[in-house]
């Protein structure tokens, strides 16, 4: 039988709650399609950096790249400087293991109240594509004489051609195997070095794909956009910094934050992809048992997508989606199901084998 290797890092807060749940309706689901996943899990995080001072351990990278994929929760706890956690795990796993795509749908599931008065699933249902490695959150600059008048505090943003082109064709290549359009969002007119230069690439990469209708817009307009008219987005093409946005207005258009999954993805599969909700560590709910585990549960589906495990990341979708119309519904949207409540709604709508 196939057997994947499945490195488990819950993180900390939910992340303890959350991703056992997912890793419970993965392996149902495996168990449906003759596969098999060999799960791992690592304590890492915020809580371990208070014990160890980091976030991984000296060798954590070099552990998990011996696995076929990651399955992550979240990092951060309010006692430990938030400054950390991304630059000591999130950054540090993306940029090691050059998962330059940032994955996250945002798709309304039936059954579930979007905020946006009159839209319904059929009008949110489109995928954010965010460079994920470099641009705005390359991490490079400083902080000069900081306690001083003169203090001074740079963050450059770095884009390069390989890195606008390379994403941009998985982008474009997602365009095809969806409703076709692609719209790129930008910030050329302010930022008129950096971002016109990704719209140049971008759209150089979009002449070899004239199948996918283009279109360019500026993030402030597709900011409103996002709200007012959700369906003329398919598939959305941007850099780190305002995908990093637009993405949490996708959950939030999507009824929850707790709802939304993202894949942290290698394509060329040349090292392990992560995959996580996009939500955080949720520290005020965290230890009572009552975090939604469907943004997880959904982010181990594309984690099965990425393993080539189709049919059982689509039944994991309408699972979730099959519970939801069934009126479970945990306390973020509205309903008093606990997550192991809530995760057995979710087995339990696993269809039958064929
Ligand atoms: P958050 O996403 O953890 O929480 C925001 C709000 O949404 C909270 O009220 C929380 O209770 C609620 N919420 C989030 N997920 C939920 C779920 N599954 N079910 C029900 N309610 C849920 O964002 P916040 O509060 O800004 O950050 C908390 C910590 O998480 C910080 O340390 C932050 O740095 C970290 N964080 C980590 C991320 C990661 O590891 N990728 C991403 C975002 C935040
Ligand atoms: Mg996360």
């Amino acid at each position: 039988m196939k057997e994947y290797k499945i490195a488990v890092v819950p993180g900390d807060g939910i992340g303890h709650e959350i991703v056992p749940a997912a890793l419970e309706v993965l392996h149902a689901a495996a168990a449906l399609h003759d596969f098999q996943l060999a799960p791992d899990a690592f304590p890492w995080g915020a809580g371990y950096y208070r014990q160890h001072g980091d976030f991984l351990p000296p060798d954590g990278l070099d552990v998990l790249r011996r696995y076929d994929a990651i399955l992550f929760g979240a990092v951060g706890l309010p006692e430990v400087d938030d400054t950390l956690p991304a630059k000591l795990y999130t950054f540090k796993v993306r940029k090691a293991f050059q998962q330059y795509v940032n994955y996250r749908p945002a798709r309304l599931l039936p059954g579930i109240e979007s905020p946006l008065r009159n839209k319904g699933p059929r009008e949110i249902d489109f995928v954010v594509i965010r460079e994920n490695t470099e641009g705005e959150f390359s991490q490079v600059g400083g902080v000069v004489q900081p306690d001083t008048p003169d203090g001074l505090a740079t963050d450059v943003s770095l884009f390069t051609r390989r890195g606008i082109e390379r994403v941009a064709h998985y982008a474009f290549r997602l365009a095809q195997r969806r409703r076709k359009r692609l719209t790129n969002v930008t910030k050329s007119n302010t930022l008129i070095h950096s971002l016109a230069y990704w719209d140049r690439v971008v759209e150089e990469v979009a002449r070899l794909y004239p199948d996918v209708q283009y279109g360019k817009m500026y993030v402030d307009n597709a900011a409103a956009t996002f709200v007012l008219r959700p369906e003329r987005f398919d598939v959305i093409l941007t850099t780190n910094f305002i995908g990093d946005i637009l993405s949490d207005l996708g959950g939030a258009i999507m009824g929850s934050l707790g709802l939304g999954p993202s894949g942290n993805i290698n394509p060329e599969k040349d090292h392990p992809s992560m995959f996580e909700p996009i939500h955080g560590s949720a520290p005020d709910i965290a230890g009572r048992g009552i975090a939604n585990p469907i943004g997880t549960i959904w982010s181990g589906a594309l984690l099965l997508e990425h393993l080539g495990e189709q049919a059982a990341a689509d039944r994991i979708v309408r699972a979730i989606a099959r519970a939801l119309a069934r009126g479970v519904r945990t306390a973020d949207l509205g309903g008093a199901a606990t997550t192991a409540e809530m995760t057995q709604a979710v087995i339990a709508n696993l269809e039958a084998r064929a």
